[in-house]
């Protein structure tokens, strides 16, 4: 039987390109260039199904362009942003994505983002590499304790959750905002705002978990940063289009925010020098899900959708 070719938009980890490699007739990227617009099209008119990470935009015009034969977009990634669901669903191609396997790892990140600016990480790792280490006293490079302090979620699904149990490791107090309301053996205690107004008023840090949408985009801006607690800290692992950066840089540079500490931005790669200029904002290149316990996982896990998909079957994580 003929295998269904397949390209795979990134280089992927050895053992997950060997699995594809037996199953499928690849197309690799061994250089990981990313492709342009045009290279996509191209490439994805030629074969049966793509594997493509949120650095390759499927937007309307991309999918119009797409043709008969690419049957499936397996995402690798849990979000689906750079996916035009409805443009893909009404051109009769699948799409899946990797949810559950990363929650660990981007719940990580999450904690690093959230101590790296409360403990002004970035500030201290940068004056000891510029050799600038010449000081130390108790009033040196205070930060602000965790420890005790109301850790608010918005965004309560997996990665969210998992995050939350971290932070109740640091003996934070958890409170949440999101659609609905968790059944109590998810809640385990953590408080729910209907409003995401009633959650900024308690967060004295607020991590961000919410998809990003249309109705998201720059949900975090001047008028919901003023609703934070004082010297309140923002962690960001989602998805940059949920926030105002403009705002944000406001908001750290007089003071009305302690720090942030983010690892995704608006404009990916580069993030946003605006920011970066800033030294309470504590920054990461978008690598919540990068480790390698991860990125095996979520490259089986776009296999498994394929494999289901070329079996007949319904695709475990199908979103379109
Ligand atoms: C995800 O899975 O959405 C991560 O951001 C990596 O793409």
């Amino acid at each position: 039987m003929t295998k269904p070719k397949l390209f795979i938009a990134r280089k992927l980890r050895d053992v997950v390109e060997a699995r594809a490699a037996r199953d499928y007739e690849v197309i690799l990227n061994p250089e990981d260039r990313l492709f342009s617009r045009e290279a996509l099209i191209a490439t994805c008119r030629a074969v049966d199904a793509v594997l493509p990470c949120h650095s390759e935009r499927f937007d309307a015009g991309v999918i119009a362009e797409l043709g008969p034969r690419l049957k499936i977009i397996a995402n690798h990634s849990v979000g689906t942003d750079h996916v035009d669901l409805a443009a893909a669903k009404a051109a009769g191609i699948v799409v899946t994505n990797t949810p559950d396997v990363l929650s660990d790892a981007t719940a990580e990140i999450a904690m690093l983002c959230m101590l790296g600016a409360a403990r002004r990480g970035a500030e201290g790792d940068a004056m000891i590499r510029a050799g600038k280490w010449d000081f130390w006293s108790p009033a040196f490079m205070v930060g602000r304790q965790v420890t005790g302090k109301r850790f608010g979620v918005l965004g309560m699904g997996r990665v969210g959750q998992v995050t939350a149990d971290r932070a109740r490791g640091f003996g934070m107090e958890v409170h949440y905002h999101n659609r609905r309301r968790l059944p109590d053996h998810l809640e385990k205690g953590a408080v729910f705002h209907d409003t995401l107004e009633g959650l900024l008023a308690v967060s004295d840090v607020l991590s961000l978990h919410c998809p990003s949408t249309p109705q998201n985009a720059g949900i975090i801006n001047a008028v919901t940063l003023a609703q934070l607690p004082q010297r309140a800290i923002l962690v960001n692992t989602a998805r940059g289009g949920l926030v105002d950066e403009a705002a944000l840089v406001a908001a750290l540079t007089s003071g009305q925010l302690f720090a942030a500490g983010l690892d995704v931005f608006q404009t990916e790669p580069g993030g946003n020098p605006a920011l970066a200029a800033l030294p309470n904002v504590f920054l990461l290149p978008h690598i919540g899900s990068a480790t390698e316990e991860t990125r095996d996982a979520m490259g089986f896990r776009a296999l498994d959708n394929l494999d289901a998909f070329f079996a007949g079957a319904e695709p475990g994580d199908r979103v379109a």
